[in-house]
């Protein structure tokens, strides 16, 4: 693989003068520091099983609303003799952060979190396995990505909203562009073992996701158990629970004394807090300019 970056791949990362926050960039795609071009080619060469299930999306989108209705329909278990604590995401782990070694141990069928462009999945992957994909309006994803690059301790920033909505709009944040993340996606959405859906949509019924995406994974529900994965997997009750939404690696992620709630606002509609006019008719003029007569659009309100 080429590594476009100009600085030796410590999996510490560096600042530049285009980018202030730590980070790496493997294939012109700027990375979380750790995502060295090594642990990229690592993760492509992953054996995958025909029973694994990816959740995937862009930072920010549903990746872990989707990971718990996940926990509650299907109940995954941890590899024997290791801990939840001990891997982020626990029975649901983090593709890019856990050993390749410790996924080996889950039992199948296999449910990972990833962010990865498609282009980057595991090479043998692509028609084997199964991927569910939440997309979320760019706007919201822009504020929430905001406050959770201010409080990850390894990228070593704490910089203002007008900053950082330069670095969006140029792509020059972790896991790259928005735009290029999502159409990778979306051009195989009518995969038969892709499921897409839109985080406005299981906002606005979350019992109809929930049976969706039941019936992807081949597991049966009856009406009532959906109905009680819903109200598990409802935003009261995922940030009234410490084990949903991260509290337990806090030392692993944030900066020391950070008081972040993972379970931040998970509402449709709060970039109308953050954006300027001329910050918004850029973003828009972009977003226009990329999805446009692609087929995906959002709904930016509730
Ligand atoms: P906000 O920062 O806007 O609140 P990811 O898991 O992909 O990193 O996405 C995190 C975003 O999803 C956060 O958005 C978080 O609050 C939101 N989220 C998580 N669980 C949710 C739920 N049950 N309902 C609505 N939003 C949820």
């Amino acid at each position: 693989m080429i590594n476009a970056g100009s600085m030796p791949e410590t999996g510490l990362g560096y600042k530049t003068e285009e980018v202030k926050f730590r980070h790496s960039r493997v294939n012109g795609l700027v990375f979380l520091p750790y995502m060295t071009e090594q642990r990229i080619d690592d993760l492509a060469k992953f054996q995958t099983r025909p029973e694994d299930v990816f959740i995937v999306s862009y930072p920010k989108s549903g990746t872990t609303w989707l990971a718990q209705i996940i926990r509650e329909i299907a109940k995954p278990a941890m590899p024997e003799g290791v801990s939840e604590e001990q891997i982020i995401g626990g029975t649901v782990p983090f593709f890019e952060s856990v050993n390749p070694a410790h996924l080996e141990g889950y039992p199948s069928p296999r449910y990972i979190c990833t962010h990865l462009p498609y282009a980057m999945m595991p090479r043998d992957s692509q028609h084997k396995v199964k991927y569910l994909f939440v997309a979320r309006n760019p706007r919201d994803v822009a504020v929430s990505f905001f406050h959770w690059m201010r409080v990850l301790d390894k990228i070593d920033w704490d910089g203002s909203w007008d900053e950082y909505i330069g670095y969006f709009i140029n792509g020059n944040v972790p896991y790259g562009s928005y735009f290029d993340h999502i159409l990778g996606w979306w051009e195989h959405k009518e995969d038969e073992h892709l499921l897409f859906m839109k985080y406005e949509d299981m906002k606005k019924d979350l019992l109809s996701h929930v049976k969706k995406i039941a019936g992807f994974i081949g597991q049966n529900l009856s009406s009532q158990e959906a109905e009680r994965v819903a109200e598990a997997c409802s935003f009261s009750s995922m940030k009234a629970d410490p084990k949903t939404n991260y509290d337990r690696y806090r030392d692993k992620i944030y900066k020391k004394g950070s008081t972040f709630s993972f379970m931040r606002k998970g509402v449709v509609g709060d970039w109308k807090n953050y954006f300027s006019d001329e910050q918004l008719a850029e973003f828009d003029k972009l977003y226009a300019s990329r999805l446009e007569g692609t087929g995906i659009d959002f709904e930016f309100l509730s």
